[in-house]
């Protein structure tokens, strides 16, 4: 989805780190508790500093509920959570996006209707639940939600699917095949009964038998930095340190968590850490930023990233001092700017995907 950021004032551009600071800092106390700053635990740590609460996508978002003082909740992650937030938020609240670029290429997927009518012709489709990874745009969330779905995240995706498979014969999972696939396989399911859904192939690229035979029909996505971790990151981490410990995020391939010693959500790894043996060596296979934070907050344990190469999450590492600085001298102006609203008939929808979810877990 194309969505453009104009370039911001030179102001901005060419302040320094202690201007930038300065600004955000006498704007948020003019704003006072009308503003709240979420900061998802990916981003960088000149934005982060700044966050009145951190979180992973889930949990901002319910914070931003808790919070219904707050007119302007300014979201320092990317687009689909800012939705999310404003999906759950009331309706005098504003939710606004510091960089309107900071999408994600997994969360915005179309051809979803026309993968559906596919399989209707093949499957019987009353018995067929599409679920979705929070991580989503709000009109994937309400199509799941107006065709008997749910929302999942990774901490409860292995629930919410129980508890598909119980009302219907199989699941469409969207968008991101490795926290499917991982699901099914902690659930007791075998390759044999998972089948990727390729949206750029007639059928999804399957026959129709496949589709018959599959349980979990798992949509053909990934996110970009979680898929770069590999078994050979886990073997050089194994060969340096014997007794490290390895924990990889769920949006990572099959081998890469089969292979780790823990795998679960952000906030697993955040709570896996904190429960290491003093003087541990931990890699974890998630976003650096998170890595780097960790190492930082825990001095009595080494915390590094799998892959020495990691990079960032490209388009979290959008939002930073510049953006934040603008948006929140806009609202002391009055101004709000970067807004993202989801319209009446898809937070409908989207609500109820998530409020299934809610009462599964
Ligand atoms: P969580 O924040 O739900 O752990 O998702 C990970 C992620 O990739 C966020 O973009
Ligand atoms: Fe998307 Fe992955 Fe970046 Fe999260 S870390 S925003 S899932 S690309």
């Amino acid at each position: 989805m194309l969505r453009i950021q104009n370039r911001l004032p030179d102001r901005y551009l060419d302040a320094s780190s202690e201007q930038l600071d300065e600004w955000i800092a006498t704007a948020k106390h003019t704003l006072g508790d009308r503003v709240f700053i979420l900061g998802h635990h990916y981003q960088r740590d000149e934005v982060m500093k700044w966050a009145d609460a951190r979180g992973d996508s889930f949990r901002l978002s319910v914070l931003a509920q808790e919070r219904p003082d707050a007119d302007y909740i300014v979201f320092c992650g990317v687009h689909f959570m800012a939705e999310s937030a404003d999906i759950l938020t009331a309706e005098h609240q504003k939710v606004i996006l510091p960089d309107l670029n900071a999408g994600c290429s997994m969360a915005d997927i179309d051809e979803v209707t026309e993968a559906w009518e596919s399989l209707a012709e093949v499957v019987d489709i009353e018995r067929l639940v599409p679920i979705t990874y929070m991580n989503s745009s709000a009109a994937l969330k309400a199509f799941v939600g107006e065709h008997g779905g749910a929302v999942c995240t990774s901490t409860n995706a292995k629930a919410v699917l129980e508890w598909a498979l119980d009302k219907g014969d199989k699941v469409l999972f969207f968008p991101d095949q490795h926290l499917g696939r991982n699901s099914g396989l902690a659930m007791g399911y075998g390759h044999e009964d998972m089948r990727v859904w390729n949206p750029r192939q007639e059928l999804g690229g399957l026959t129709d038998a496949d589709c018959k035979d599959a349980t979990l029909l798992l949509w053909k996505g990934h996110c970009s930095v979680h898929q770069r971790f590999t078994t050979d990151h886990i073997d050089a981490f194994r060969a340096e340190h014997p007794d490290g410990i390895v924990i990889t995020h769920p949006e990572c391939s099959y081998e890469v968590c089969e292979a780790a010693d823990q795998v679960g959500s952000t906030d697993f790894i955040i709570r896996a850490v904190a429960a290491a043996p003093v003087g541990s060596t931990i890699a974890i296979g998630t976003e650096v930023h998170l890595v780097n934070r960790l190492n930082d907050e825990t001095p009595d344990k080494t915390v590094v990233s799998l892959d020495p190469l990691v990079c960032p999450c490209s388009t979290m590492f959008r939002i930073d001092a510049p953006h934040l600085a603008w948006v929140l001298e806009a609202l002391v102006d009055g101004r709000v700017v970067n807004q993202i609203t989801v319209d009446a008939a898809t937070t409908k929808w989207a609500k109820v995907a998530l409020e299934r979810m809610l009462s599964i877990t």
